[in-house]
């Protein structure tokens, strides 16, 4: 079956409503937030893809080349004819890097929240990787019960990269971790990306590059407001603002008003004082305790875990621990 042409200024009637809500109640509530997943729309992904290629965020290179670097070893620990299951998959640039390194793969299962990303990089793989099977899964992996009809019998090898769990609070990231745990089975295995706690420098500017792209990318989700609900933000009244809070060992991401203001979304006002703030996500930052005390929490064990020579980041291997 072909998938159905996607037109990206109209989503599905069913996200609309979901987003809608997800606006409504965020703002309706003290501290006001919304959730980080909103600023992925084919836009948002698209910037996102381009702060992977900022000078500044070294997260996306110093990943990919220890990736690049471990890709044999991660084979040799999965085995042959696993089903790689890719939690919010993008562009599934880093994927590449695994489907290389394993030619005899069951399947590949990459699972995201952008149905124009996922249709459009599946049909890529179909393309450049011929003989592998393909089988996307639209949805959000944080509440995906389980993998339908993919490769049933085939140990699973989930993968984790980005730093994204540092995007979940930890008490969150351990109910990811528990439910990847069952997606994945008894004789499953993560290979996870943790950004590891350093300089707040390097931190702080990671998140307020200098050519603003971060900033666009935060302010897409009023744009995107502004497309989807009928909404009235005036986008040069906001800003992005983006901190490291060392006590917390995370970097803390809001839009805040320049002024004072009221603004229209999905058919309410919403006045916002100077300087308030709407939170739209986290980023935390672990050391290798951290990873592993996380891991533990979730029910996996650190099979191994790499990092490159200035330790900016590290990568997991995760394996089931009975
Ligand atoms: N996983 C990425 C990170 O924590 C997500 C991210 C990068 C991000 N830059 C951002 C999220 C800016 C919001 C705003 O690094």
């Amino acid at each position: 079956m072909n998938a159905p042409l996607l037109d990206l200024d109209r989503p599905e009637t069913s996200d609309l409503q979901d987003f809608r809500r997800a606006v409504l109640s965020g703002l309706s509530r003290q501290p006001r937030a919304i959730s980080a997943k909103y600023l992925y729309d084919a836009r948002g992904s698209a910037l996102f893809d381009d702060i992977c290629e900022l000078p500044e965020y070294y997260l996306t290179r110093t990943e990919t080349s220890i990736l690049r670097e471990r890709a044999r070893d991660i084979a040799g620990l999965a085995g042959k004819g696993v089903a790689l299951v890719e939690f919010g998959s993008g562009s599934s640039v880093k994927s590449r890097l695994l489907l290389d390194a394993m030619p005899d793969l069951a399947v590949y299962a990459p699972i995201d929240i952008s149905r124009q990303h996922l249709h459009e990089q599946s049909a890529r793989l179909r393309r450049d990787y011929p003989g592998l099977p393909v089988e996307p899964v639209f949805g959000d992996y944080m509440a995906l019960r389980s993998l339908p009809g993919i490769a049933k019998d085939a140990p699973r090898l989930g993968f984790f990269p980005g730093s994204t769990i540092g995007n979940l609070e930890p008490e969150e990231a351990t109910a990811f971790l528990r439910n990847a745990r069952a997606l994945l089975g008894h004789d499953g295995a993560l290979v996870v990306g943790a950004d590891l706690r350093k300089d707040a420098k390097v931190l702080h500017d990671a998140y307020n590059d200098s050519a603003g792209v971060t900033a666009a990318f935060t302010l897409n989700l009023l744009a995107r407001m502004n497309r989807e609900l009928d909404g009235t933000f005036d986008i040069d009244g906001f800003t992005h603002d983006a901190s490291y809070n060392a006590e917390l060992g995370r970097i803390e991401i809001f839009f805040r008003s320049l002024r004072e203001q009221s603004a229209m979304v999905g058919g309410r006002r919403f006045a916002f004082g100077e300087g308030e703030r709407v939170h739209t996500e986290y980023s935390y930052k672990y050391d290798v305790h951290g990873i592993e005390a996380l891991a533990r929490s979730g029910g996996f064990k650190i099979g191994e875990l790499w990092t490159d020579k200035d330790r900016l980041f590290a990568v997991a291997y995760l394996v089931a621990d009975l």
